[in-house]
């Protein structure tokens, strides 16, 4: 079994969270002892005086995870822009060494770990390294989600082959909020080198914001084989 999934996107705002939640959610559903992980979130939220991921928030909530926010979210960063630019705001770099120790935490304390990545694959965590290099370094397959927006042909399929070319594995791609027919999915699957896993409609019931998943653990077990994300 593989030790964790690395969910990454096509873009920010595709819906990395609630594709990561629902694969966690399932797992847990299926026995396992599962932890999620946001490594480095931008854009805190402040709730009673304290700053937290939204993100963070909402995948421990679907799991009923206890584990430490600071185990989930190690690198918190007050701007609401990409993570070098939110960090260099207040002057300390982000530490990729306090970001593996609390992986590796997360991965002795649980079967399974779902780790939420940060936009995309190219997104640079510091002077030398992207998004990308972190799923080197925790050595964790990918589900690529993308979503029904006019640019996602282009991004998934670039997203797929930078991944090729780092050889990082790529369990699949998740297809989310589809709303008008599925072109799109026949269009990326007959161009993709990396399967399709399956898709996801666009459901009023759901809001990271709110921290409402509606029926979304249900849907996403329906629709989506998620042994081929657990198996090696
Ligand atoms: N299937 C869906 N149906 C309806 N709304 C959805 C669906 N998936 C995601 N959303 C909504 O779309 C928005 C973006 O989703 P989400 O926060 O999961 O994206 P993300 O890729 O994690 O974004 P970020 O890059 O900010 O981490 C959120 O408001 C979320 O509630
Ligand atoms: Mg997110």
């Amino acid at each position: 079994m593989e030790k964790g999934v690395f969910v990454t996107g096509s873009d920010t705002g595709v819906g990395k969270t609630v594709i990561a939640g629902a694969i966690a959610a399932v797992i847990k559903a299926h026995g396992l002892d599962v932890g999620v992980m946001k490594p480095i979130a931008s854009g805190a939220k402040e709730i009673e005086g304290k700053l937290v991921s939204e993100d963070a928030l909402y995948l421990k909530k679907i799991i009923d995870s206890t584990d430490d926010d600071d185990l989930v979210n190690p690198i918190l960063l007050k701007l609401p822009i990409a993570p070098t630019m939110a960090a260099s705001n207040t002057g300390v770099p982000i530490d990729i060494d306090k970001i593996l120790e609390a992986y590796e935490e997360l991965t002795n304390k649980h079967d399974f770990v779902v780790v939420e990545g940060i936009g995309g694959l190219m997104v640079p965590i510091d002077d030398t390294l992207f998004v990308a290099d972190l799923v080197l370094k925790m050595n964790l397959p990918l589900v690529i989600v993308s979503s029904d927006y006019l640019g996602t042909i282009n991004h998934t399929l670039l997203t797929v082959e930078y991944a090729k070319s780092r050889n990082i594995r790529i369990k699949g791609i998740v297809i989310n909020m589809l709303k008008s027919g599925d072109d799109i999915v026949r269009e990326i699957e007959k161009y993709s080198s990396a399967p399709i896993l399956g898709t996801i409609t666009f459901k009023e019931n759901i809001s990271v914001e709110d921290c409402v998943y509606g029926e979304i653990v249900e849907d996403f077990r329906r629709e989506i084989n998620v042994s081929k994300i657990m198996r090696n």
